[in-house]
């Protein structure tokens, strides 16, 4: 496995690469979701490469980004162990060189849901991963439906802008009591993780009506709401049930949502979402 920091280093590996190259952007920390993103990759192409990369112009100024957790070591050997072949680990100032001024900023869809939390977040993901596109230049890209609206943001830009790459979306890997493995985890006290599953059983409960015939947005935004609310360390920034293409809440009925919700448990913020009425996320032209 090669490891390279500097730009030039990367381009010299990635041409010394012959078949096809899947692409694995991560901020490290690395757990079995990301691992499911590796595995996916490697048995679908001829090499991998994987970037590790906490991207500070995704955080906001008072977000997590000097605390977020950097085990590098521990993440180069579950790469190495996993048959990644090539690995960028650039420094802040190999991807943003002093007199940075270009962003890539997708309008619509980053507007809603983490967009408007979260402002600014969607431009620094847009922008670093049309870096990472460019300077491994993959046949396919593959990204975890855990961050649905990422997904569904990267998506256009790649249209728009014209990446030839295929973008293949993995499902959210879970703990066994529902959990979403998140980086992020590890800041949960125990109380706190004991009280996390409470977003998937939101979403579960959400599920279970619209299989037994709900189909109104409002209704299925109580149901979330409702069972949240049962849990005293649970601060809900948003729950919706979104049209999956345009991101924006329901109303009345539907027959596809995006049911996602972000959710603080004591100082942690946590996202999840499930999709309704279609299994995948994306139009076909995107899936593998
Ligand atoms: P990061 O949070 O490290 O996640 C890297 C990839 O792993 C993303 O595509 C994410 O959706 C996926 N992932 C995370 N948890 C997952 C889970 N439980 N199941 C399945 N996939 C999961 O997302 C980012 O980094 C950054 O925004 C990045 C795209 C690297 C740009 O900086």
């Amino acid at each position: 496995m090669q490891i390279v920091s500097a730009l030039p280093d990367l381009r010299a590996a990635r041409a010394s690469l012959s078949g096809s190259l899947g692409l694995v952007p991560t901020m490290g920390a690395l757990h079995a979701g990301h691992m499911a993103l590796v595995t996916r990759a490697r048995n679908e192409n001829d090499c991998v490469g994987a970037s590790i990369f906490v991207n500070p112009s995704q955080f906001g100024p008072n977000e997590d980004l000097s605390k977020y957790p950097r085990p590098l070591e521990r993440d180069l050997t579950l790469l190495k162990e996993a048959g990644v072949d090539l690995v960028w680990t650039p420094s802040p100032a190999e991807v943003y060189p002093p007199g940075f001024q270009t962003w890539v900023e997708v309008s619509d869809v980053s507007r809603p849901l983490e967009g408007t939390h979260r402002p600014g977040h969607f431009r620094g993901v847009a922008t670093v991963v049309a870096k990472l596109f460019n300077a491994f230049t993959p046949d396919r890209a593959y990204f975890g439906q855990k961050d649905a609206q990422q997904v569904i943001v990267l998506a256009q830009m790649r249209r728009d802008l014209g990446f030839p790459l295929q973008m293949v979306v993995c499902p959210t890997v879970r703990e066994a009591d529902g959990l979403a493995l998140s980086s992020r985890n590890v800041y949960l006290d125990p109380q706190e993780r004991a009280a996390a599953p409470i977003l998937y059983r939101a979403l579960s409960a959400a599920r279970a009506a619209y299989d037994a015939g709900e189909r109104c947005g409002e209704r299925l935004r109580a149901i979330m709401s409702e069972i949240l609310a049962s849990e005293p360390l649970a601060r809900v920034d948003y729950v919706s049930a979104a049209d999956p293409e345009t991101l924006l809440d329901v109303e009345s009925r539907a027959d596809r949502f995006l049911l996602s919700m972000a959710v603080c448990i004591g100082r942690t913020r946590l996202i999840d979402n499930v999709m309704l009425g279609e299994s995948d996320l994306f139009p076909r032209e995107e899936q593998a």
